[in-house]
């Protein structure tokens, strides 16, 4: 296969490398086009742009492939937990016994927030997102950690990432707890990292609450499932902050507001109350699919589609079934899930969908999950944050540990005014 690409410009040719992924995968080298033809690339959405080259995360969206450092999703889901993923994410190997006991001992130690951050809880409103919560904190975080992070020295990385998720999983249950009013239930050394999440969540000063292990063990495999998507919108936000040589905090806290927009993590709460519109009004799949094809309406069938999947994304299957399997194992039965399950057989059988290759992502089936568990609807996309934290501080050491690495700098093409002659005041 040949290894340049050959363009033609106002009749001059310039010969541009191709470069070859792991996986065979192929692009186009441009990173010399400008200053050689004077021209640029225009990538609306950067649907045909790499921004990097990464060791991390590998999706085939033709083929439904996702592996984190080389292992498989479905594998990691079933066999590993969440700090371990999150290690093997960070750290680019699975740990071994020793790494293992330090990092979830990191963990359990760097639970607690100063308690002067305590404070800044009340200070938000009643009903305050808490989306807006976790953003605001973790720069507050930066604030009292003052972190001197050297993406080289592994032993003070380790550190300070497990300081950043932990202490990202205790703001979010705080935010929780003062968003409803409640006080906030301080974290505990005697429980690993999901049980801890759930006991802040849903523990009360008068009664502790005790996580069933099919509860413990669906938030971990969710968590698994979200702790990395390569160059996702939140991801890329992250790498673009750290570019501009800001620190780990102030980087996955701009990670989480992009997350929170409704095409991004957004969509899991989405899903869930698009569903209850559905059974609300008492409007069929059907009904409810006509409405999406309307080109006259803003209506989407969240959780559906992706960028880059275009069979079927690994994530929702493991989830579909994870979501069975929770609510058998509570006998619980969600009228929200037949209809899921009606939405995307109906889909599947309708043109629009099969033509556009789309079919249901990551956030279609996981709000099922978190509503079982009591999870209030708010709460579902900071619980994606969380589970992306170990994406997002790799992707920040990955990028730093690149001595090369140039500030995240897309140009455009000016479409708006020519040249204007200033025009006084008094004559506007
Ligand atoms: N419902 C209805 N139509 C859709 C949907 C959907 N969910 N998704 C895409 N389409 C249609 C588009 O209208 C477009 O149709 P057209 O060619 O006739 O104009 C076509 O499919 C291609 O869609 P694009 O918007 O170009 O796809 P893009 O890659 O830009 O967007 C996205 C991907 C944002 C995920 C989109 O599919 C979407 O909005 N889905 C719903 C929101 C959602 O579930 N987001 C979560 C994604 S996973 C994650 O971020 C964690």
């Amino acid at each position: 296969m040949a290894d340049t690409a050959k363009i033609e410009i106002d009749g001059k040719c310039y010969e541009l490398p191709i470069v070859t992924g792991t996986e065979g995968e192929r692009a186009l080298d441009i990173s010399k086009l400008r200053a050689e033809t004077g021209l640029i690339t225009l990538d609306d959405g950067y649907a045909n742009t790499g921004s990097c080259r990464s060791e991390i995360t590998f999706i085939d969206g033709d083929q439904g492939i996702l592996r984190y450092r080389g292992y498989p999703i479905e594998v990691l889901a079933e066999r590993s937990s969440f700090v371990e993923t999150a290690f093997l994410v960070i750290f680019g190997h699975l740990p071994d016994h020793e790494e293992r006991e330090r990092f979830s001992e990191q963990l359990t130690r760097s639970s607690a927030l100063h308690e002067s951050m305590m404070k800044h809880f009340d200070a938000f409103p009643t009903n305050s997102h808490p989306m807006a919560i976790l953003s605001a904190m973790i720069n507050a975080l930066s604030t009292h950690e003052r972190p001197r992070i050297d993406p080289g020295d592994e032993q003070n990385l380790e550190r300070y990432a497990a300081r950043l998720m932990s202490k990202v999983r205790t703001i979010a249950a705080a935010s929780y707890k003062s968003s409803i009013g409640d006080p906030i239930i301080y974290p505990r050394h005697d429980l690993k990292y999901v049980d801890n999440f759930l006991h802040m969540m849903f523990s009360v000063p008068y009664q502790n609450y005790e996580a069933s292990p099919e509860v413990s063990h669906a938030l971990n495999m969710f968590f698994v499932l979200h702790a990395d998507h390569e160059q996702n919108c939140s991801t890329s936000t992250v790498r673009i902050v750290a570019s501009g040589q800001a620190n780990l905090y102030a980087a996955c806290a701009s990670g989480v507001s992009a997350l929170w927009g409704a095409r991004h993590g957004g969509a899991n709460a989405e899903v869930v109350q698009m569903l209850q519109r559905i059974q609300r009004e008492g409007i069929t799949p059907r009904q409810f699919l006509s409405e999406v094809k309307d080109r006259t309406s803003p209506v989407k069938l969240m959780g559906f589609g992706h960028r880059v999947y275009k069979n079927f994304d690994p994530r929702a299957k493991v989830l579909r079934e994870a979501a069975e399997r929770l609510l058998s194992s509570m006998e619980i039965h969600d009228p929200l899930l037949d209809l899921a399950h009606e939405l995307s057989e109906a889909a599947r059988q309708d043109d629009y969908f099969v033509e556009r290759k789309l079919y249901p992502n990551v956030d279609f089936y996981s709000g099922i999950i978190l509503r079982a568990i009591g999870i209030p609807l708010n709460m579902y996309t900071v619980i994606f944050a969380i589970g992306r934290m170990p994406g997002w501080i790799a992707n920040w050491r990955e990028l730093n540990d690149n001595p090369g690495q140039r500030i995240y700098r897309p140009r455009q093409l000016y479409v708006g005014n020519p040249l204007q002659d200033w025009v006084p005041r008094h004559q506007r």
